[in-house]
């Protein structure tokens, strides 16, 4: 058995804060950021929530895939930025969907975190568990940005995308993921109620802080690596593989990663210009993206690739 993609779905807020609306809040300007990093806008929650969102994508992919709420019966739900500790995302999720027969948990691996729920929904999947999987990356990043931090909120974008896994006969695409906790200091965000000052008397905020040079080097090194394990691990060759569907960070990653590959640039898509870096959020929104402007097509190989906090990074292989 395995997991086949049936549906997608996508949902950004209307609201868009371009990078000369930034260069009015903190020191910085459009050349800066379009050269260092390819974000021109990202869009932002007025009104929505990380459930809300969640829920308006996976409404999309649910229509798409034809199946009613009442058999769906996993929802994994990726976040680092849910307004709520309790209930869990994925629960409330459920109750807005009426997706009655659904277990649903979130799982937190940020940027990673999309490819980490699409290796758990097929791991219950392929073991005959669960039949149908509604996996969810979605994140309201901007309630955890400093804006006044001029390293970090140009960077980042509140959205959400989603898709329907159903299980069907047939063989199981490998993957390949790491952690490296050693690592995790280079991006860290601590939870509201450790907000205040530490043992040492310093001001501990609750805002993403990021070593941007570290998290760059370590994603242009490692995500190369990975997907280079994971052809060996499938044992097919880089040219058989249509589309690598990336973590939407840096348009410098994304080049750097297909100039080590020596694979044809046009072959890694990018939204990033439009919405930032919407962490788990990111590569179900360029899925759906593409699957509605019909550049996917039945039998293309996909590898989707995510890295970010943990460290973590992975790398799965799929057939549209
Ligand atoms: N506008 C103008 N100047 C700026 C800005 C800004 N917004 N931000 C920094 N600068 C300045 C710096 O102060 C520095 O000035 P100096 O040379 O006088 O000291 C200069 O620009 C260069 O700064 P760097 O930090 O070296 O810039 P860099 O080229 O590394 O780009 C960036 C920074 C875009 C953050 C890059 O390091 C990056 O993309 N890192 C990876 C981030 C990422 O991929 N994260 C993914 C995971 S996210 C997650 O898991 C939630």
């Amino acid at each position: 058995m395995i997991g086949k993609i049936c549906g997608t779905g996508a949902y950004v807020p209307a609201h868009v804060v371009d990078n000369h609306d930034l260069s009015r809040i903190v020191d910085t300007n459009d050349t800066w950021i379009r050269e260092r990093t390819g974000v021109a806008r990202r869009h932002i929650i007025e009104n929505d929530t990380t459930v809300s969102m969640a829920v308006k994508a996976a409404r999309q992919a649910i229509e798409q895939s034809g199946i009613s709420p009442e058999e769906i019966d996993l929802i994994l739900v990726s976040t680092i930025s849910s307004e709520v500790i309790l209930p869990c995302t994925a629960c409330e999720v459920q109750k807005e969907l009426g997706a009655v027969n659904a277990t649903g948990f979130d799982l937190n691996a940020a940027c990673t975190g999309f490819v980490f729920a699409y290796n758990t929904a097929q791991a219950y999947l392929t073991a005959g568990m669960y039949h149908t999987a509604l996996i969810i990356g979605a994140e309201s990043l901007s309630n955890l940005i400093n804006w006044k931090d001029r390293s970090t909120c140009i960077l980042f974008g509140d959205g959400a995308g989603a898709a329907v896994l159903r299980a069907e006969e047939g063989a199981v695409y490998p993957a390949v993921t790491h952690s490296d906790g050693l690592k995790g200091a280079a991006l860290t965000c601590m939870s509201r109620h450790r907000q205040g000052r530490n043992e040492e008397g310093e001001d501990m905020e609750s805002y993403m802080q990021m070593d941007g040079q570290s998290v760059f080097k370590f994603a242009v090194k490692k995500v190369p690596e990975v997907i280079e394990e994971l052809l060996e691990k499938a044992g097919i060759g880089i040219e058989e593989i249509d589309y690598f569907i990336l973590h939407q960070a840096n348009r410098r990653i994304v080049e750097a990663v297909a100039k080590r590959l020596k694979a044809d640039i046009e072959k890694f898509p990018m939204n990033l210009e439009e919405y930032g870096n919407t962490s788990s959020a990111s590569i179900p929104i360029l899925l759906d993206e593409m699957n509605r402007e019909g550049r996917l097509k039945k039998g293309q190989k996909l590898i989707i690739s995510g890295f970010g906090a943990g460290l973590s990074w992975g790398a799965s292989l799929l057939e549209w």
